[in-house]
């Protein structure tokens, strides 16, 4: 080979390298991906080529058609195919019952065909959102790109490290309408989380519509004011103005009914005893004293709380019933944390029933509340998750915990045999500020929580025996909206962060490297924010 010759090939195979890098950024990254040399370019006439017509596989395929639909306006048959019809420049599914994981799959991208194999819809639609982040960025606008749509051929094979990748969002302390959700739960599929938990109610707005109980849609929904600035003890600063909102039954039917599109599963979580504020402003009745109270306008945590008597457990029964026969989901949240016991402590109810029960104290009282509360929920065919707290005073039998105050507390849950969702602050709350330098950034809660941060957070403490760390099954983000006012807010304090928490919860410990992720996020994630129009932070992208 002459001296020409060696360069040359050695140029190109730089070139390539460096392309083929360029190319396949996939976030969160997957199990195993083999480049392979050309590409498959989409036309109009590519076809998604179904298995049977099973309506979620319709929706799998869909999240690709979306995109052509969106940009190009062609619309890409999804179909079962006639026994003849000749092979074409299709995306074709193959149900693979070997697969064992639902949310599995295995992309075969040659440049005739893209074959596609899952042993579930759900496998298919996380394929989808792979070959997704393989086209151009420009595929997420609402234009024609002028690019080529192709995608490089490879050969990727991928599953989720975790049965359960969550966001919370909380609409209580500001309200996120049925537009806005959907739009979050279409972000969340992209970034392959599959869970979304729906914090319903708190002190400071009560956002489900219960026709039992319509004073919570009048009264608790709404408050009066709201603290300006950060929270302090005292001398707030209030804007008087009335601010609040609700889902009626009808949306939040249809919410749920969007996110199972999109492989979404959607936890309501229903706030006791404590965080109750915004239903003791309608039903007083409920606690300790009796009241009056308000719905709350600023932010903290309150002693009122509800009082462990019948009329409440009959109150929250009939809540729960129609939750339950809203949300199909196996879960239902029934909260648990940051439940003062001062009033319980001097109401007179609530000392004859420890004494009646024979409990120690009001720690064991709480335990009997979520107890009692569980053993309804239970009966209808559910499970409860509560946060951490919920193990003081004794864990009810069949609750899933999850740990917020750090990871102690879902580790002794899983010594005890119990299933635990991980949410510690220190990697999991997106309330608190993604860079160092308070003063360039939005007003948050406070704390520190980088991407860098996130990225490496591991569900899986050492320590735990192979069985109890089955009972890990994932994790999750919070978004508490205190000081998130508007969408653009929401979205900043999300973005990119998520991207990080998604790869947590999705990519094998080995497939994990933060540089590397840097390179993938900038190289294609931030590519798709810009064409999607979403605000994200830039705090840590340099
Ligand atoms: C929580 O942050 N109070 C669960
Ligand atoms: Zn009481």
């Amino acid at each position: 080979m002459n001296k020409l010759l060696i360069i040359s090939v050695l140029f190109c195979t730089f070139a390539y390298t460096v392309c083929a890098q360029n190319i396949y950024n996939i976030v969160p990254n997957p199990v195993e991906l083999k480049i392979r040399q050309g590409k498959f370019v989409f036309s109009k006439d590519t076809r998604i080529l179904l298995p049977n017509d099973d309506p979620d596989l319709l929706h799998a395929a869909y999240a690709l058609q979306e995109r052509f639909l969106l940009t190009k306006a062609w619309y890409l048959k999804a179909e079962k195919p006639d026994a003849d019809v000749k092979p074409g420049n299709d995306v074709v599914f193959k149900l693979n019952p070997e697969i064992k994981n639902r949310e599995a799959y295995r992309l075969h991208i040659s440049k005739n065909r893209i074959e596609v194999e899952a042993g579930a819809a759900a496998g298919f639609f996380y394929a989808m959102q792979t070959i997704r982040q393989l086209l151009p960025p420009e595929i997420e606008r609402n234009q024609a790109p002028n690019s080529e749509l192709s995608v490089p051929c490879a050969e990727i094979e991928d599953a989720p490290r975790y049965p359960y990748r969550g966001l919370l969002l909380d609409v209580c302390r500001h309200f996120s309408g049925v537009k806005e959700v959907k739009r979050y739960i279409d972000l969340l599929a992209f970034h392959k989380i599959n869970t979304f938990h729906w914090h319903l109610t708190d002190d400071q707005g009560w956002r489900i519509e219960i026709k039992k109980y319509p004073k919570l849609s009048e009264i608790s929904a709404w408050r009066d004011r709201t603290l300006i600035g950060r929270y302090t003890p005292s001398g707030r600063k209030y804007a008087q103005t009335r601010y609040g909102g609700y889902y009626t039954q009808e949306e939040i039917k249809n919410v749920i009914e969007y996110a199972k599109t999109k492989f979404v599963t959607i936890i309501p979580e229903i706030e006791m005893p404590g965080h109750a504020m915004a239903a003791l402003a309608a039903y007083p009745e409920l606690s300790c004293s009796g009241g009056p109270f308000e719905v709350a306008g600023h932010w903290g945590v309150f002693n009122d709380v509800y009082c462990p008597k019948e009329a409440t457990f009959r109150f929250l029964e009939d809540v729960l019933s129609e939750v339950i026969d809203l949300f199909p989901g196996k879960y239902v949240h029934i909260g648990g944390d940051e439940c003062p016991k001062i009033r319980w402590e001097r109401c007179h109810h609530c000392q004859s029933k420890i004494r009646e029960l024979g409990l120690k104290d009001e720690h064991e009282l709480q335990s009997y509340f979520i107890s009692r509360i569980e053993k309804f929920v239970n009966a209808k065919g559910r499970t409860v998750i509560g946060w951490d707290e919920i193990l003081e005073g004794g864990l009810a039998a069949n609750a899933t915990v999850m740990s917020w105050r750090g990871m102690e507390g879902g580790v002794v849950a899983a010594k005890q045999g119990h299933d635990v969702i991980m949410t510690p602050t220190d990697f999991c709350y997106f309330d608190y500020y993604q860079s160092k330098n308070r003063d360039t950034e939005p007003l948050a809660i406070g704390g520190y929580l980088p991407l860098e941060k996130v990225y490496a957070f591991d569900p899986t403490p050492a320590g735990l025996t192979d069985s109890e760390a089955q009972h890990i099954l994932g994790g999750q983000a919070n978004l508490w909206t205190e000081y998130l006012a508007a969408p653009s807010a929401v979205e900043y304090m999300l973005f990119p962060r998520l991207a990080a928490m998604s790869e947590a919860l999705w990519s094998r410990k080995e497939r994990k490297n933060y540089s590397d992720f840097k390179r993938r996020l900038t190289g294609n994630i931030v590519k798709r924010y810009e064409s999607l129009g979403l605000t994200y932070s830039t705090a840590d992208m340099n």
